[in-house]
């Protein structure tokens, strides 16, 4: 696989006719100066002239899944209250001269929530151009050296770098084969390093999966497994170790429509108390993984 083709090619995608005008937009905004604190909302601030630009802007980068930001007065309220996991994992990271990898890494909420651990470098695979696009905004503020690649985790073992720690969030029950994924990210590591899963689970004792037609009104769910046909997952995949970080069902307060958005979310994918998603499965239910190479 020629990953030097691969992004190439992909560049074209910011000429579809959705992606252009946003992208020529984007090219033409300069931000001399700002401000930031990465707090559980990513504060900017910058005395520029540029509030109607900066409103406008981030109007055509809908749908804003991850986040929030504030840039100014603007408060970029996400669909995800993407801090809830932040928080959760946070005591469980050692960052430090770290290479990092961040692979479904969205508009990049979490590698800016990143920069404060000290990582040597971050790495951010994703293969939306809008959700690139989303990064290159906020990162003209925060002018970050993140590098952001339009890959996904079945480019990793052909990427020219390993990585000390590798996160991989809300992306394994989307792939066909998951045990092949779980390979991949082994692949992409340095000896010692380590992956942090996050990933769908159902509860039971049985090492079996789910393997639903539509799940919470996602097409695109595969396999979503018990915590132990997950672990035979990744036994299979041959990490040294497993550590259970924790697990968490995402609620409303998480997950949840906001003006930021166009469709629906989450309180939609459920019944009305809550205790099913719409097609009678077990509610949206995650658990926190760190897997050794
Ligand atoms: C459910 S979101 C999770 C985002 C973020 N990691 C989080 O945990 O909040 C899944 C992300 O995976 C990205 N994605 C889609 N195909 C992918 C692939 N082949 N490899 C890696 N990421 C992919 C999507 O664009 C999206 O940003």
């Amino acid at each position: 696989m020629n990953i030097a083709e691969i992004l190439k090619e992909r560049q074209k995608w910011f000429e579809w006719k959705n992606i252009k005008p946003i992208k020529e937009k984007l090219d033409n905004f300069q931000v001399n100066s700002a401000d930031y604190k990465l707090n559980d909302t990513i504060e900017i601030t910058t005395n520029d002239n540029l509030t109607p630009q900066i409103k406008e802007l981030a109007l055509m980068l809908k749908p804003w899944r991850k986040g929030p930001f504030k840039i100014n007065d603007l408060f970029i309220d996400s669909e995800w209250r993407s801090y809830i996991k932040w928080n959760s994992l946070k005591p469980h990271l050692n960052l430090e001269n770290k290479d990092v990898l961040d692979v479904g890494c969205n508009n990049g909420y979490y590698m800016f929530r990143m920069l404060e651990m000290n990582p040597k470098s971050i790495t951010g695979f994703d293969p939306s151009a809008l959700f690139n696009l989303q990064f290159d905004f906020i990162n003209k503020f925060i002018k970050s050296d993140i590098d952001y690649k339009l890959l996904g985790v079945e480019h990793i073992p052909y990427y020219e770098k390993k990585f000390d720690v590798i996160f991989c969030m809300g992306v394994l029950y989307h792939r066909r084969d998951p045990i092949d994924m779980l390979k991949e990210l082994k692949a992409g590591l340095n000896k010692g390093g380590e992956v942090i899963l996050d990933t769908l689970i159902i509860e039971g004792n049985d090492d079996v999966a789910l393997c639903p037609v539509r799940y919470a009104k996602m097409k695109n769910v595969y396999f979503i497994p018990t915590v132990k046909a997950l672990y035979n997952w990744i036994e299979k995949a041959k990490f040294s170790d497993i550590q259970f970080i924790g697990k968490r069902y995402t609620t409303t307060n998480e997950q949840r429509k906001t003006d930021w958005i166009d469709g629906e979310s989450l309180e939609s994918f459920l019944n009305k108390d809550q205790t099913k998603t719409i097609e009678g499965y077990e509610p949206p239910l995650r658990c926190y993984l760190k897997l050794k190479y």
